[in-house]
């Protein structure tokens, strides 16, 4: 799965279900539901009874895993938890993704959410699952240094979700300018969401603004992207210089086990990739601020001083998470 197979009206629908799976969940805290609602969450949980779902991950993850866990338990799916493989699985081995994969297509498992810690891992893994002549669904969890599909579908939600609930606006018919920060280089998140934010937004409606020290610049197949669909784009090494002229700001950390041997300048990072009180003096009163998390405290690109400004959406994002994987997994899964 990558977020080029994704368009306005999938995206559209897939959120629309995002918002109903709320109403199961309040379900299943045992408020009160009825009618139509109840109905279409006992016809899901019935047929997800006889779906399997396995969760198969070569790197940590707090986020994804927990709530893909959680997802998939929440619409009554068997969930097969696979301790961290490169730990405990024959990966240890030497197994290649290609063996571990048939083992499981041959299980029974409807559909494996992966992450991998190689790009390109996940469509090996796709290879493999059509191969084994099953149907067996395989969700990308992030790949590597590649991209991280369903991060950027609870991204693109929560920015929906701000223009609709709280700016009580048409998305569609707003003009974004988004801030990308950080490490650029080796981010997935960031990149998954440059390309799905083009497959939603009409270009003349977005402009990105990509913050970052030189060694951590947004790689050229994205720019060259951008370019190719006539999207603006300009790169700053200091947030301090687009911090007034942003809607949506997206965060992120230094991919330290991503780096290589590049050397970089945290000190130049923290004074001028992160968001300080000099930044929060200049920006807008309607903005959010996201971060795909986890955040690296020693690095402070969100301090903890900020959690509590209204324009932090971080806690937020991340529990839309649960809510756009429960819709996706029905999706593949029920259709
Ligand atoms: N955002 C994200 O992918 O978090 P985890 O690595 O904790 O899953």
């Amino acid at each position: 799965m990558e977020v080029q197979q994704f368009n306005r009206e999938i995206l559209n629908d897939l959120f629309a279900e995002a918002d109903r799976m709320q109403i199961m969940c309040e379900y299943l805290d045992d408020n009160h539901v009825s009618g139509e609602d109840k109905k279409w969450c006992e016809g899901i949980w019935k047929k997800m009874a006889e779906k399997r779902i396995a969760l198969l991950f070569y790197e940590p993850s707090t986020r994804t895993w927990s709530s893909f866990f959680v997802a998939a338990e929440n619409l009554g799916a068997r969930v097969m938890a696979i301790p961290p493989a490169r730990q405990f699985s024959s990966v240890v081995k030497g197994e290649t993704v290609k063996d571990t994969i048939a083992m499981f297509c041959g299980y029974g498992v409807d559909a494996i959410v992966m992450r991998t810690d190689k790009e390109g891992m996940a469509r090996e893994a796709d290879e493999a699952a059509r191969a084994s002549g099953r149907t067996v669904s395989i969700i990308n969890a992030g790949d590597g240094a590649g991209q991280h599909p369903t991060q950027a579908l609870l991204d693109l939600y929560t920015i929906k979700r701000f223009y609709d609930n709280e700016l009580k606006k048409n998305i569609h018919s707003e003009r974004i300018n988004i801030a990308f920060v950080g490490d650029l280089a080796n981010g997935r998140t960031v990149r998954s969401l440059a390309y799905l934010l083009n497959k939603y937004q009409d270009s003349e409606k977005l402009e990105f603004f990509f913050v970052s020290p030189s060694v951590l610049k947004m790689r050229d197949d994205i720019k060259e992207y951008l370019k190719k669909k006539k999207v603006k784009f300009t790169e700053y090494e200091k947030l301090i210089d687009v911090a007034n002229k942003i809607d949506v700001f997206y965060m992120t950390r230094v991919q330290k086990e991503r780096l290589g041997g590049i050397q970089v300048d945290y000190d130049f990072i923290r004074n001028n990739c992160s968001i300080t009180k000099e930044v929060v003096k200049k920006l807008k009163k309607d903005v959010i601020v996201m971060h795909p998390l986890p955040r690296d405290p020693a690095f402070g690109e969100i301090p903890e001083w900020f959690d509590n400004d209204p324009r932090a959406k971080y806690i937020q994002q991340a529990e839309n998470g649960l809510y756009v994987r429960m819709a996706l997994l029905k999706k593949v899964l029920l259709g």
